[in-house]
């Protein structure tokens, strides 16, 4: 992008953008320094999981960057966006003029414990985007948006540079996979058989407390990991095999890559040092209900996050029997029996953009 010498009375100029969450399905986990992931992961973007977030351009002359966000300077996020926008500004100084409010929602339901930095920081991160732009008077082409919007999210959150994309999107350099990147994620849906891009997710919602170890320190227990070379190794290979399972329509085989990536996880957690075990009873009776449910002929599988909660996959053609299936045999297991049914999704939407006054 070209940065322009002036950028014009740009104040009250307010972008909303949606941008939705993205459970992985292959796991990044592990880093190599700057934010570049240790191994590639691959994720289905979520459609009703989303937050919309809106950038207001305050004031041109007095710059103070970003104080506070929903009006609270203690907010969670708060440091993770400061950190995008720095990072952002190196780019695109413009930004760097101007003083900037934000607003964010999200509509996942208040206290389920379900993570919102991919979908917040994919958000925010296009906000950035379409401000830097209008304030340099520049088009450009959504892809282009999309792309420069992926790359940037990286770094406010590794997995939230997935979810720029609808469908499944993937992340960090894969053999076979033309245009794989470890700075960006590319959107992979055209290689998907279009019955997987019509698969529901439940998530089942264990416990709505906050995580006990931020995915950050997460990733640092990978460093000097004992099982650190076997698992790049096993990451490398089940993206080339749930690629191609996406694009075969072979569920049975994305359950088995799913699952393992999911229970490797934790293993790879609870092996740490300090070891941290994260699964709850509830999760692990759920993990054995649906794999007695899937040998019985039922269609789904499970993944998990960094958490207790749990992620029931399933296709669309087999929602009657495998919701019945989830409210009645794992609906008890729930905190409160909260069940939130999602399906993969079409990426972001830009809500509104009103121009400055002059
Ligand atoms: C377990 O993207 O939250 O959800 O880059 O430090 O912000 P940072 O980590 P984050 O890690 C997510 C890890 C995961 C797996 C995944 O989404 O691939």
């Amino acid at each position: 992008m070209k940065i322009p010498s002036s950028s014009g009375d740009t104040a009250n100029l307010c972008v909303t953008w949606q941008c939705p969450s993205n459970i992985a399905l292959v796991k990044y986990w592990g880093k190599k320094p700057g934010q570049l992931p240790a191994s590639p992961s691959l994720s289905m973007t979520l459609n009703h999981a989303v937050t919309q977030t809106s950038v207001t351009v305050l004031d041109g002359s007095a710059s103070q960057g970003l104080l506070s966000v929903n009006g609270d300077p203690g907010h969670p996020f708060l440091p993770k966006m400061q950190q995008l926008l720095l990072h952002m500004a190196e780019e695109l100084p413009v930004l760097n003029r101007v003083s900037l409010a934000v607003t964010t929602e999200n509509s996942f339901p208040h206290s389920t414990g379900i993570a919102s930095s991919a979908s917040g920081i994919g958000a925010f991160a296009l906000c950035l985007l379409s401000i830097g732009r209008q304030l340099m008077q520049q088009e450009i082409s959504s892809d282009e948006l999309l792309h420069l919007a992926s790359r940037a999210a990286r770094m406010g959150s590794g997995s939230a540079c997935r979810s720029l994309y609808g469908g499944y999107s993937a992340w960090g350099e894969t053999a076979g996979l033309q245009r794989s990147s470890d700075e960006y994620a590319i959107p992979v849906s055209a290689l998907v058989h279009p019955e997987m891009l019509k698969m529901r997710d439940a998530i089942l919602v264990i416990s709505s407390q906050p995580k006990s170890m931020p995915s950050t320190l997460g990733h640092k227990s990978m460093e000097g990991h004992p099982f650190y070379t076997g698992r790049i190794a096993q990451a490398n290979q089940n993206m080339e095999e749930m690629l191609k399972s996406l694009a075969g329509n072979d569920f049975e085989k994305l359950c088995i890559i799913a699952e393992g990536e999911a229970l490797t996880l934790h293993a790879l957690m609870m092996s740490a040092s300090p070891g941290i075990m994260l699964m709850l009873p509830s999760t692990v009776e759920v993990i054995h209900r649906v794999r007695y449910a899937r040998k019985s002929g039922l269609p789904l599988c499970f993944t998990l996050d960094a958490g207790a909660n749990v992620h029931v996959l399933y296709p669309d053609k087999s929602a009657g029997a495998v919701e019945a299936f989830i409210s009645d045999a794992l609906g008890p297991l729930c905190e409160g029996g909260r069940i939130i049914f999602d399906s993969c999704g079409g990426g972001p939407v830009r809500l509104t953009e009103s121009a400055g006054h002059g």
